[in-house]
């Protein structure tokens, strides 16, 4: 397995391969969700890079930057068993400049939900995304349903700006007791574990809901009754497109939350 810890190595490295480039881009800190990207990608192409880079754009003055756990070695460890051919690991001196060209997210979907209250982190997202696609050259890129909005959004950025990448998204993989995957999981104490478990419980409900009835706001109700958490952030019904609804619409809604437990921020979403 190649450990490529600069933009030049990578650009060089994957334009030696003659073959097609499946790519999972992630923080590292890598879970069983992160994994199965990585399976579909190697069940999908002749080559797989995977990049582990905590994007430091992405994060707004005062949430987890310095804590986010970083875990090198083991996942290394972990893709050289998933069969990885290539680790992109670059830092953030040799990704990003002074004073360069930024981009920004849609100035409505990259501004409600996570955008609204994580303002500027799709801008970060896209702008990362964006450099791994043009150093990567991809095939296929693989992202999580997990993180609805951002999967949206990375399709509208292949759309807009002509790139030649197939997306192919990953359902969320959760633990057995329910609880969506997560590298933040590890701030949860037992306790908050519990707690968080009713996100993914309420979503289940509403799901289960949503077969016989679509009024939202009577769904919304029983959701709330669920939680446990500390501060809800958010409980929104969209369809695919990140368009508000009100009334629930088999195979085309997504149903989203974000809570903080304790001082640890989830979300989680539903697709239906
Ligand atoms: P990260 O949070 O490390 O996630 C990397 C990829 O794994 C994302 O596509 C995410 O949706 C997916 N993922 C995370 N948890 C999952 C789960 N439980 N089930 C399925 N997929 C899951 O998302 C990012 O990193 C960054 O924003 C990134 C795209 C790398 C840009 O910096």
């Amino acid at each position: 397995m190649e450990i490529l810890k600069t933009p030049q190595k990578a650009l060089k490295y994957s334009k030696s391969l003659n073959g097609s480039i499946g790519f999972v881009p992630t923080m590292g800190a890598l879970h069983p969700g992160h994994l199965e990207l990585i399976k579909k990608a190697r069940d999908e192409n002749d080559f797989v890079i995977v990049s582990i880079f905590v994007n430091p754009t992405q994060f707004l003055p005062g949430e987890d930057l310095d804590k986010y756990p970083r875990r090198l070695e083991s996942d290394f460890e972990i893709c050289k068993r998933a069969g990885v051919d290539g680790v992109f690991t670059p830092n953030p001196k040799n990704i990003y400049s002074e004073d360069e060209i930024l981009l920004k997210a849609p100035k409505i979907k990259g501004y409600i939900l996570e955008g609204f209250f994580r303002p500027g982190h799709f801008d970060g997202v896209l702008q990362v995304v964006n450099k791994l696609f043009n150093i990567i050259k991809p095939t296929r890129a693989y992202f999580g349903k997990k993180d609805a909005q951002q999967l949206y959004l990375i399709k509208q950025m292949i759309k807009n700006f002509f790139f030649d990448i197939e997306i192919v998204e990953i359902e969320t993989v959760r633990g057995k007791d329910g609880l969506a995957l997560s590298s933040r999981n590890i701030y949860l104490s037992e306790k908050n574990r519990k707690k968080a478990l009713t996100i993914s419980k309420s979503l289940k409900k509403a799901a289960k809901m949503s077969i016989h009835i679509n009024d939202i706001e009577n769904i919304k109700k029983e959701m709330i009754k669920i939680l446990e958490v500390d501060k809800l952030q958010y409980i929104a019904f969209v369809d695919r497109d990140f368009n508000y609804i009100d009334k629930i619409i088999p195979g085309n809604t997504i149903i989203l939350i974000a809570a903080y437990v304790g001082k640890t921020r989830l979300i989680d979403n539903i697709w239906i």
